[in-house]
């Protein structure tokens, strides 16, 4: 335990044994009131843990449950002249969900996973501290209706456009790699189901032009939307986007990096035809199956995506799914035979220095979750990661 963790200890200590003999009842508040050093009492390292200031319960801080004990800003109200360098948001949505559904408390999930982690806490292996290098918040949820989707992606694709397009706080050295060369805020999002990456995506396109993805993920989710004659929908009516199609979507609106530097990495759903692969080579990716992690190892693993998506800005997104349902059960669609989080960790930091331009982790349905929280630790763990490597990496050329 650090010394500086005593020492409000200390101050209660010597304030105990001056008011407290054993066997006496609790003397009551206004009894003590004046003695107590309130500022001491409810220090961060009291209260959370020997986390530093950001967390303390004090005029600047509300003590709320955030991201990693991010900053709580109200992006969109008093707050929002406030500038930042990374936002974290939630997407509370899983009305386009396959399978099982519940997704759409993964935010609030993935923030209650991170109870034990801090964002100004040294990431070893990164040997980064990311408050160090940059400022981060959590806006909270961006609100997203349930009862009609449109609305609801346009809803997210509003408020991440305006966080994107704003100026950051950190004057970074160097040129910008965004298109009008100023330096913008990053955005991680904790989904929601992973329709949510359409409309992040067209965001991050507005900034930076298309984007490398690096999909993680059991499923391809490039799939065509039908028409499905026949079936429900009338002639001529619009399929909607599912959590299966948007890359297809995505794709369309030309918001992947050409020539397909994109990547799946962890696939192993299956297939209704081969052409289904035909159809994901023609929207934009390549794949790497989860049996690699056996074949070529995290190591082969890295080089395969570094090769793919070269000196490109990149855009993680991970479907938590990516992991064995042994390791993060809480998911709508899971697979057997997955990374363990060891293995994601390893892939993750094999990423250092690439230029990440904004990253999401989907389809956490902590209803599904062990009672040990584990699949909600795993995701705030990754999401942990993966702001080391944007704090170790500024979007500069
Ligand atoms: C810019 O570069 C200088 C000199 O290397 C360094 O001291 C400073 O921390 C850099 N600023 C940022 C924001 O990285
Ligand atoms: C894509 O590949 C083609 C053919 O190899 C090449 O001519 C083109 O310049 C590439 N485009 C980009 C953006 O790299």
């Amino acid at each position: 335990m650090p010394i500086r963790s005593f020492l409000p200890l200390a101050a209660l200590l010597s304030l105990a044994t001056a008011a407290q003999t054993p066997f006496r009842p609790q003397q009551p508040a206004e009894h003590i009131s004046a003695a107590v050093n309130y500022e001491a009492l409810f220090s961060a390292p009291t209260i959370n843990g020997p986390y530093g200031a950001s967390n303390a319960f004090s005029d600047d801080s509300w003590s709320l449950m955030s991201f990693g004990y991010a900053d709580p800003l109200r992006c969109f109200g008093t707050d929002k002249e406030t500038p930042f360098d990374v936002a974290i948001i939630g997407a509370p949505f899983d009305t386009t969900t396959s399978y099982r559904p519940g997704a759409r408390f993964g935010p609030m999930g993935i923030r209650q996973g991170s109870r034990r982690m801090h964002i100004g806490s040294i990431n070893v292996p990164y040997k980064t501290r990311v408050t160090d290098h940059l400022h981060v918040v959590d806006c909270g949820d961006v609100p997203m209706t349930f009862v009609d989707n449109k609305v609801a992606i346009r809803q997210l694709e509003t408020a991440n456009a305006d966080l994107v397009q704003r100026s950051s706080a950190t004057a970074f050295n160097g040129s910008s790699i965004a298109k009008d060369g100023k330096f913008h805020p990053r955005v991680l999002t904790l989904g929601g189901d992973h329709t949510i990456t359409l409309p992040l995506l067209r965001g991050v396109a507005k900034v930076y032009g298309p984007v490398s993805v690096i999909h993680f993920d059991s499923h391809i989710d490039t799939w065509r939307p039908g028409t499905y004659e026949g079936g429900p929908w009338l002639p001529g009516e619009e399929v909607p986007v599912t959590h299966g199609s948007y890359f297809w979507y995505a794709a369309q609106e030309g918001l992947l990096a050409p020539n397909n530097t994109n990547i799946h990495v962890g696939i192993r759903n299956a297939l209704q035809t081969w052409g289904d692969y035909e159809n994901d080579y023609e929207v934009g990716f390549v794949i790497s199956h989860a049996e690699d992690i056996e074949e070529v190892g995290w190591r082969g693993i890295v080089k395969r995506i570094r090769e793919v998506v070269g000196e490109n800005p990149v855009y993680i997104t991970l479907d938590i799914d990516v992991l064995d349902p042994a390791q993060a059960p809480a998911t709508g669609t899971p697979e057997i035979g997955g990374f363990s989080t060891r293995e994601i960790k390893q892939i993750l930091k094999g990423l250092r220095g690439l230029k990440i331009v904004g990253a999401d982790i989907v389809e956490v349905a902590p209803a599904y979750d062990t009672q040990a929280e584990i699949t909600q630790i795993a995701a705030a763990n990754i999401g942990w990661d993966i702001l080391a490597l944007m704090a170790e990496t500024p979007l500069s050329d």
